[in-house]
C-alpha cells in the first residue's frame, strides 16, 4: 500500500498569506501572541535553563498518588469519567472549589461557580461576556502577560495603572476613572492579580484592597480578581482576597487548580453574580461545551483523600527555598544598578535594570548562553517595561536557578560595560565585568551593592531608575 501523502508546511509563503488574507476577521489584526508560548519553543531544549515559564514543579506531586487515583477512576467510574459533563461543572468539583476558597476565608455560593478549562478560560469567558471592541478595561502595570492577548483579542482599550510594592496605585486608578468619566466612558472592569502578582511578585496592601473595594462599590465598578497564587505563601501576613472584602457583589473571582495541584489537568473556575454567570455559561457552551470530565473526577478523588493542604504546604516550602536561592544569586550576580522584588509567595521575581538595557535584546544574548527569562514588555500593552524582566523560581532546582541567574548576570554585565565604554570611554577600563574565564568562580564587582536596591519594601522602581 502506498504511503499516505504527507503535507509539507515548513514555511508560510507569501502566496499562502495572500490566499487567506481577505478571510481574516478584523480582530486578528490586534491579536497578540503570548510571550511565554513563543519562548516555550526555545526553552523546551534540555540544555536551556528556563526562568521564563510560569511552570509549577509537577515532579513534586507523588506519581503513586496520581496512579492510584486514576486507577480507581478507571475501575469504578470509567464510563462516567469518559463522558461529557454539565457546562457549569460537576457539583463535586464545585464543592472542592468552595473548600479551596474557604482556605483563604471566602464563602462563595456554589450556585455562583462555574468550572472552567483553567483560569485562562475564565479570563477569556469574562472578556467574551463583557467586552465590545473599544471598551475600556483597566489592569495593573505590569499585568499578567497571558491576559494581554485576551484583552487584545476582544479589541479592548486596555489602560494600565502603575504598581509599586503595595500593588496597584489606587490614586492613579482614581485619576484614570475620572478621565474616563470626562470622556463619558465606563470601564467594563478592573482586572487585578492582588496577591503574589504575576509578573511582579508583589501583593496589594490591605489598605489598598479596602480602598479598591470601596471604589468599586461606590462606582458600581466590576473588579476581576485573579488569584492563582494566594495559597502559595511563604512569608508575611495573609491578606483577605478582594472577593472576601466585597462579598461577591462587585468582585468577580477567578481561581485555578494549576498552581496548587497541576496545570495539566486544566481546571480553573470563576465566581460571578447570577446575571453575569448566565452569560458566561452561554459563552462556555459555545467554546467547549464543558470542562474535562476526567480531570474533574481526578480532583474529586484527590480532595476526597483530604491531603491537598499538606501538598500545598510542602510545595510552598520548596518554592520558598528556590525563591531564597534566586534572591541570593541576584545579589551576587546582578549589577548594583539593578533592583528586584522580594515576593512573599507565588512564583516570580521582577527585576528592573538600568534604562539603557532593553531586555528584549538581552534575551537574544541570554539565549546564546542557554538561559531564558520573560522580557518585561510582554506585561504591558504599550512601550513600557523594556528594561525589566520576569524571573520564575518554581520550575527548576536551586542549582539551576543560581546558574541561570549567573548567566543572565553575565550578559547584563557585558551590556553595562558596553554602555560605559560608549558613554565614558576613559572610565570604561575601571570596573571590568566578569569574564568567560570567571565562569566557575562567579561574582560581579558590586560597589555599594547593599544600599543600591530596595527589595520587598514599598518602593518598586518598575521602569524608572531612582530619582526619576
Ligand atoms: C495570573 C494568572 N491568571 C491565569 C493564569 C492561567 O492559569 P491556568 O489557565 O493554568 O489556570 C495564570 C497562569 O500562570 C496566571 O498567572
Amino acid at each position: 500500500m502506498a504511503d499516505p501523502p504527507h503535507r509539507r508546511r515548513a514555511h508560510v509563503r507569501s502566496s499562502d498569506l495572500e490566499r487567506y488574507a481577505g478571510l481574516f476577521a478584523q480582530r486578528t489584526q490586534v491579536m497578540r501572541s503570548s510571550a511565554m508560548r513563543d519562548l516555550m519553543a526555545v526553552t523546551a531544549r534540555p540544555d536551556v535553563i528556563s526562568l521564563a515559564g510560569g511552570l509549577p514543579d509537577t515532579s513534586t506531586f507523588p506519581p503513586q498518588t496520581f496512579a492510584a487515583q486514576m486507577t480507581r477512576i478507571a475501575q469504578e467510574s470509567a464510563a462516567e469519567a469518559l463522558q461529557y459533563g454539565p457546562t457549569e461543572g460537576f457539583r463535586e468539583t464545585v464543592d472542592c472549589i468552595v473548600e479551596v476558597m474557604g482556605a483563604e476565608g471566602m464563602l462563595p455560593d456554589p450556585e455562583d461557580v462555574i468550572v472552567t478549562t483553567g483560569g485562562q478560560q475564565a479570563i477569556d469567558l469574562l472578556c467574551k461576556t463583557l467586552i465590545d471592541p473599544g471598551d475600556a478595561v483597566i489592569c495593573e502595570a505590569p499585568t499578567y502577560p497571558g491576559a494581554i492577548p485576551v484583552f487584545c483579542s476582544y479589541q479592548a482599550d486596555t489602560i494600565q495603572i502603575e504598581c509599586d510594592g503595595d500593588g496597584m496605585r489606587i490614586e492613579e486608578l482614581e485619576a484614570a476613572l475620572e478621565r474616563l468619566d470626562g470622556e463619558g466612558r465606563r470601564p467594563k472592569f478592573v482586572y487585578s492579580v492582588p496577591t503574589f502578582q504575576n509578573p511582579a511578585g508583589v501583593t496589594m496592601s490591605l489598605e489598598r484592597r479596602r480602598r479598591l473595594v470601596e471604589l468599586a462599590r461606590s462606582r458600581e465598578l466590576i473588579l476581576v480578581e485573579d488569584n492563582p497564587y494566594g495559597l502559595l505563601r511563604f512569608g508575611g501576613e495573609s491578606m483577605p482576597p478582594l472577593y472576601q472584602l466585597d462579598g461577591g457583589d462587585f468582585v468577580i473571582y477567578i481561581g485555578t487548580f494549576s498552581k496548587i495541584l497541576s496545570p495539566g489537568i486544566r481546571l480553573g473556575w470563576a465566581v460571578a453574580p447570577p446575571p453575569v454567570m448566565e452569560k458566561v455559561v452561554l459563552g462556555k457552551q459555545a467554546s467547549d461545551l464543558c470542562t474535562s470530565t476526567l480531570t474533574q473526577y481526578f480532583v474529586r478523588e484527590y480532595f476526597a483523600a483530604g491531603r491537598w493542604r499538606e501538598y500545598v504546604s510542602s510545595v510552598s516550602e520548596i518554592y520558598r527555598e528556590r525563591r531564597d536561592a534566586m534572591l541570593e544569586a541576584l545579589e551576587q550576580h546582578f549589577p548594583p544598578q539593578a533592583t528586584w522584588t522580594e515576593p512573599q509567595g507565588g512564583l516570580f521575581v521582577w527585576a528592573t535594570l538600568p534604562e539603557y538595557i532593553d531586555t528584549g535584546d538581552l534575551l537574544a544574548k541570554a539565549l546564546r548562553k542557554d538561559v531564558a527569562f520573560v522580557p518585561g514588555q510582554s506585561a504591558y500593552v504599550d512601550d513600557r517595561g523594556r528594561n525589566s524582566m520576569r524571573l520564575n523560581f518554581s520550575a527548576g532546582g536551586e542549582d539551576e536557578i543560581r546558574e541561570g541567574i549567573r548567566r543572565i548576570g553575565r550578559v547584563i554585565a557585558e551590556q553595562v560595560e558596553l554602555y560605559g565604554a560608549l558613554t565614558n570611554p576613559a572610565a570604561s577600563s575601571a570596573p571590568a565585568p566578569a569574564k568567560e574565564s570567571d565562569m566557575d568562580s562567579p561574582g560581579l564587582p558590586r560597589p555599594g551593592a547593599a544600599g543600591s536596591k530596595r527589595v520587598g519594601g514599598d518602593v518598586l522602581p518598575f521602569r524608572k531608575a531612582e530619582g526619576e
